[in-house]
């Protein structure tokens, strides 16, 4: 699937009311954090693939614009409104798929689906067969007896059905099998398409680096880093392993541009390389090589390449 290019931020995007707006959201839960003051934007129109590990803060953020929890400090504007004063207008606008969907009980998809549609101002039939075939889901079926990934489809569907302006995704594609990921993509670009807006959760950088424009990382409550896809793609990280058959010197690499946190143990070596191979291919071709092995670095790894900061820069700013 292509990916998104050529999102354009509004012109005058100053008179364009943000789809999403946080500034120093904060909740503790007790003693304990859940967010830390979290600054977010996100453009009419774009979509925003929101990243963190466990426990990052993630769900409380979705929460909150939701108005499921209350914030202890700070402020939420969603499509311009307060989610906390809008109440079930602002709601039928937004298509919401929380990281636990639980449904039980003895009604089928379709029952249930057309419920929550009625719910939401009313769904015509035609979009929720449509939706259902897409996403290869009997609709006839009692949910009681739905896998969980096919629960998570009737998740999608209730998010998708009423175009809303705006979905906001808690882990959407947890739980689908590698083919439901990609039509799932698939709406979310034609959602795009539309004009719509798209924030959803995730830990992993390259399920959303395919469907997003921009990227933010949240760690510990807060944002740490937020790019456009492009930069975070043309950065090219990726995180190695070369097996070689026999044991190199430990300087085997030194020297090659981009490495960043090489291991040399006996005849494996390990590291994330920015940018182009061919350097470090040349380098270790002095050797007999068994095997590469190159794959995602982790949403730290990533950090760490964008913010290292030049030796001697303190980071006073
Ligand atoms: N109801 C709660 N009571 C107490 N602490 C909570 C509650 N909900 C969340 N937390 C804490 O708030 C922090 C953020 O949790 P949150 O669920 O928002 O993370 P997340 O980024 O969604 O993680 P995950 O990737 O595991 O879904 C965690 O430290 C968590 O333990
Ligand atoms: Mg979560």
């Amino acid at each position: 699937m292509e990916p998104l290019h050529g999102h354009v931020r509004p012109r005058g995007a100053r008179s364009v009311t943000p789809a999403i707006r946080t500034d120093g959201l904060t909740k503790r839960y007790g003693q304990r954090r859940g967010l830390a003051g979290l600054d977010l934007e996100v453009h009419p129109g774009e979509v925003f693939g929101f990243l963190g590990p466990n426990g990052a803060g993630k769900t409380t953020t979705i929460r909150l614009l939701l108005d499921i929890i209350r914030p202890t400090s700070g402020t939420v504007e969603v499509l311009g409104m307060q989610p906390r004063v809008a109440g079930p207008d602002l709601r039928r606008r937004i298509g919401y798929l929380p990281g636990d969907f639980v449904v039980e009980g003895g009604q089928s998809s379709r029952e249930l689906l057309t419920f929550l549609g009625g719910l939401l101002g009313g769904v015509p039939k035609h979009r929720l067969v449509t939706l259902a075939d897409r996403l290869d889901l009997d609709l006839d079926a009692r949910i009681r007896s739905l896998s969980k990934g096919n629960r998570q489809k009737v998740g999608l569907i209730q998010a998708f059905m009423h175009e809303p302006e705006l979905l906001i995704l808690d882990e959407p594609s947890s739980g689908l099998d590698p083919i439901v990921q990609e039509t799932f993509l698939g709406l979310v670009r034609e959602a795009s398409e539309a004009g719509r807006t798209v924030f959803m959760s995730s830990h992993v950088l390259s399920e959303v680096q395919r469907s997003a424009h921009r990227v933010g990382i949240v760690r510990d409550g807060r944002m740490v880093a937020v790019e456009g896809v492009d930069t975070v793609r043309a950065r090219a990280i990726r995180r190695f392993e070369i097996r070689f058959e026999v044991e190199v010197p430990a300087d085997v690499v030194a020297g090659v541009p981009g490495l960043d946190r090489v291991v040399v143990d006996g005849s494996v070596v390990r590291g994330i390389l920015e940018g182009r191979a061919d350097p470090l291919l040349k380098a270790i071709a002095r050797y007999p090589v068994a095997s590469i092995l190159s794959e995602e670095p982790t949403l730290d790894e990533v950090f760490l390449a964008f913010y290292r900061r030049p030796e001697g820069d303190d980071g006073a700013a």
